[in-house]
């Protein structure tokens, strides 16, 4: 027999019956969404929040786009579900659209449900390719949390997880803020970073690895830019041991750092990239692996041992396809771009010299990162590594009171909102953030 619930609010029904992500489950508080518009979004209480969150960096297009929701209705009256070894409309044309945006030389796609799995695949492809096992990746990464991605995974969400043979070498990236390479300019930086990469790949055994992948710009663990140079530096290695190169965009791809994908800027050609979130902007679940010509050749002839129920789900897909299309008609890429190097930046800058908390601020697009200190000359964080403090769950319960979503992590604060985000909208987050962040200001110890 059902139980009678309607005595409890929306909120204990949520808590009493859906185990929440990454939370000791009676510790939650979840804010109950009702429904959301562009880069606003309405609470059951009729509050309503910018959301500078994009949610979990993936709604690129901003909430309830009229185009992709029809696009969704449209699909839903034709065919809401087709096998995946069946052919559709909707699936090769999110290919093929993903394909004409990805790099010279990008052959094919094979869609997955989200970034995880895209990021299983890509490395079972790397690993198939070569012959080798061995997988290297970066300290300050997050690749998913499914068996071999979450070993990948350079933070501590690893730690509980960590089988400790998955074949997993992790290495220390660039990050001149917090350098591990007591390097003091950008080109040091890059220079003992590969340096130190081509070492451990030597002392690891080059031939044993099949694939090094990294996070264009590394997005959960603090929206860290790579030098000039690095990611080339990456891609020369690579090439001179024979291994892989698979660049994840799940957070960085489709517009979210000013270029359809992050690894443009850096003019790289991966072997393999791993897509998600901005896609189609989460409205249903996709992801993917874009494959070189060479990497996708080498299933011509024999079977590639995976697939997914839902490998290439035509409302996915269509929701893609129009996420796309309307980015292209409406220039979301570029007002991505413009907003960053317009209105972030500068406003970012402009709070750093308010709060001397802020000890760095990093990033470029709709992708920007506080580090924040308790000291600038220490560069004490004002929370631990791969913890919270009473600092920054003021900054975030003020920014919600502020009607502000925040992306938050140990001691950083993301400001990542929909590309489509509008100066205005923009100016009004960083006014909201400026009140917010004061509340930690007397945090601080620095001089
Ligand atoms: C770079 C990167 N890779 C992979 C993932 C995992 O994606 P998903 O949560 O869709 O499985 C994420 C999620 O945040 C990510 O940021």
């Amino acid at each position: 027999m059902a139980t009678d619930r309607t005595s409890l609010t929306h909120l204990e029904r949520e808590k009493a019956s859906v185990f929440h992500s990454w939370s000791a489950q009676s510790t939650i508080n979840p804010l109950m969404v009702r429904d959301a518009k562009g880069v606003y979004v309405t609470d059951e209480d009729d509050k309503t929040y910018l959301d500078f969150s994009s949610q979990l960096v993936n709604v690129n297009i901003g909430h309830q786009h009229p185009k992709v929701v029809k696009a969704i209705q449209d699909q839903a009256a034709l065919l809401c579900t087709i096998a995946p070894q069946h052919g559709n409309e909707a699936r090769f044309r999110a290919a093929e659209l993903i394909l004409d945006h990805a790099f010279e030389g990008a052959a094919k796609v094979f869609f997955t449900n989200g970034g995880t799995e895209s990021v299983e695949h890509a490395i079972r492809m790397a690993r198939l390719h070569t012959g080798r096992h061995k997988v290297l990746s970066a300290y300050r990464s997050y690749h998913g949390a499914t068996a071999t991605s979450i070993n990948l995974t350079g933070d501590p969400r690893r730690w509980p997880s960590d089988t400790g043979s998955a074949g997993v070498v992790h290495f220390f990236g660039p990050f001149l803020y917090r350098s591990t390479f007591h390097a003091t300019t950008e080109a040091e930086e890059r220079d003992r970073a590969l340096e130190n990469l081509e070492r451990t790949i030597q002392f690891e055994g080059p031939s044993s690895i099949a694939a090094i992948i990294l996070e264009t710009i590394p997005g959960t663990a603090g929206i860290m830019v790579p030098p000039a140079g690095f990611l080339q530096g990456v891609r020369e290695i690579c090439d001179r041991y024979g291994i892989v190169y698979i660049a994840d965009e799940v957070m960085s791809g489709f517009g979210r750092t000013g270029s359809w994908f992050a690894f443009e800027q850096h003019d790289v050609k991966p072997d393999l990239v791993t897509f998600a979130k901005g896609v189609n902007s989460g409205y249903v679940p996709l992801g993917g692996v874009i494959l070189n010509e060479e990497l996708s050749a080498s299933f011509n002839d024999r079977a590639y041992p995976g697939g997914l129920t839902y490998s290439g789900h035509p409302l996915a897909c269509a929701a893609a396809v129009a996420a796309i299309e309307a980015m292209e008609e409406e220039g979301v890429v570029e007002n991505a771009r413009r907003i960053g190097d317009d209105v972030l930046r500068p406003g970012l800058l402009a709070l750093a010299e308010k709060h001397p908390i802020i000890g760095e601020v990093r990033g470029l697009g709709v992708f920007f990162a506080l580090d924040l200190v308790v000291d600038r000359a220490t560069k004490e964080p004002l929370a631990p590594y791969g913890a919270s403090s009473p600092a920054m769950n003021e900054i975030v319960a003020a920014s919600r009171r502020e009607g502000l979503l925040v992306f938050n992590n140990f001691n950083r604060i993301h400001v990542v909102p929909p590309c489509t985000v509008t100066e205005a909208e923009a100016r009004e987050g960083l006014a909201r953030l400026d009140r917010a962040l004061a509340v930690a200001d007397h945090y601080y110890v620095g001089t």
